[in-house]
């Protein structure tokens, strides 16, 4: 089968996307699959990528990798993907089986490239429409959780309007929910553009910040002392019943306030993984079990990484659901799985028969 690699995107998480895919290509069996990496660069260009590994790392001193914007531009076409003014590729690259669009943030994992697709009539791992555009946007994917009977921390949305009219019923709303406080853009990723406040005079810099990537923005209560972050991973399995994997913890020691942007993929930080999380096992079933209701509860397929909260009182709470986590064999994603006896190249492998099926 043709396989599109979509990666890079319009998104602030572009470099993730790039380091996602640069490990996904290079794990991709060459004998069974015939490979196309597709980048968006951070324009919204099409190109037809290299897709080089080596390139779609980290480099020296902390850079971070991005699509080649320079490379023949290509679109997608309902008879496959062709190629714009390109001498040096054929003008049709045909039909592809099957897309993995390893895209994290708006304009990839929010469902409109998912639409798309549906339009066009292509297969891809992964959530669809509804499900990535909920699971997206962290004020709707709580509401959909409530409904669900799963449990979140307290939060208020400040929507553009409400921050335009009367910021100060906005404050009063984040108030009641007692500080410290987390704010986020509501649509958003690897902790970009969130910032924890932990008094008043915080709030307004925080909202503004936050909203420089989202016109939305939501604030969270914080989980509270001594809790800790738990993440668990869900894959469907061939016959189509979602697994849970094994519980980790994260552990964010250093100068980090939170599991920030640089705690999370930058070289030599005091972030820790613990696999499997040293947990009771009645706590870590419970996690288990709550990762496959969020699944479910989105409406999730394929694959996605359910991350919590675990408080001292016992209480476990969803933070979030990603339904394109990050998948680097160093991220979270890969390696709980790689604890559960599933490694990289069969993951991935996984992820594209499910599409295929
Ligand atoms: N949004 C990042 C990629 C994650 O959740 O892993
Ligand atoms: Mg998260």
């Amino acid at each position: 089968p043709r396989v599109a690699v979509v990666f890079g995107g319009r998104s602030s998480e572009h470099a993730i996307s790039c380091l996602t895919a640069g490990s996904v290509i290079a794990a991709i069996d060459p004998e069974a699959y015939d490979v196309v990496p597709v980048g968006i660069a951070r324009d919204g260009r099409w190109v037809l990528e290299s897709g080089e590994s080596d390139r779609l790392q980290i480099g020296s001193g902390g850079a971070l990798p991005e699509v080649d914007a320079t490379r023949p531009l290509i679109r997608l076409h309902q008879s496959g993907l062709v190629v714009n003014d390109a001498a040096d590729v054929p003008s049709e690259l045909g039909d592809v089986d099957v897309v993995m669009p390893l895209l994290h943030g708006p304009f990839g994992e929010d469902g409109t490239l998912q639409g798309l697709l549906e339009m066009a009539g292509v297969r891809y791992v992964g959530a669809g429409v509804l499900s990535s555009a909920i699971s997206m946007d962290k004020h709707y994917m709580k509401v959909v959780l409530q409904s669900a009977g799963l449990p979140v921390l307290p939060h208020v949305l400040i929507t553009p309007r409400g921050w335009t009219e009367d910021p100060e019923a906005c404050r009063e709303s984040v108030r009641a929910l007692g500080f410290p406080v987390f704010v986020k853009p509501c649509r958003g990723g690897s902790s970009i553009g969130i910032s924890r406040v932990d008094d008043e005079s915080g709030l307004d810099a925080a909202v503004e910040a936050a909203r420089e990537h989202d016109p939305r923005v939501l604030v969270e209560a914080g989980a509270g002392e001594g809790c800790r972050e738990l993440e668990c991973g869900v894959l469907e399995s061939l016959d189509g019943a979602p697994q849970a994997s094994v519980v980790a913890e994260i552990v964010v020691a250093g100068d980090h306030a939170f599991y920030d942007f640089e705690a999370k993929y930058l070289p030599d930080q005091d972030t820790l993984a613990s696999i499997p999380a040293d947990l009771p096992d009645d706590v870590a079933d419970r996690v288990r079990a709550m990762a496959l209701r969020t699944f479910a509860a989105v409406d999730a397929e394929g694959l996605a990484r359910v991350d919590f909260f675990l408080q001292p009182d016992g209480t476990v709470v969803v933070n979030e659901l990603n339904t394109m986590p990050g998948f680097t064999p160093t991220s979270m994603f890969p390696m709980v799985w790689k604890a559960a006896g599933i490694d990289y190249p069969a993951l991935v492998d996984r992820l594209l028969r499910l599409a295929l099926a």
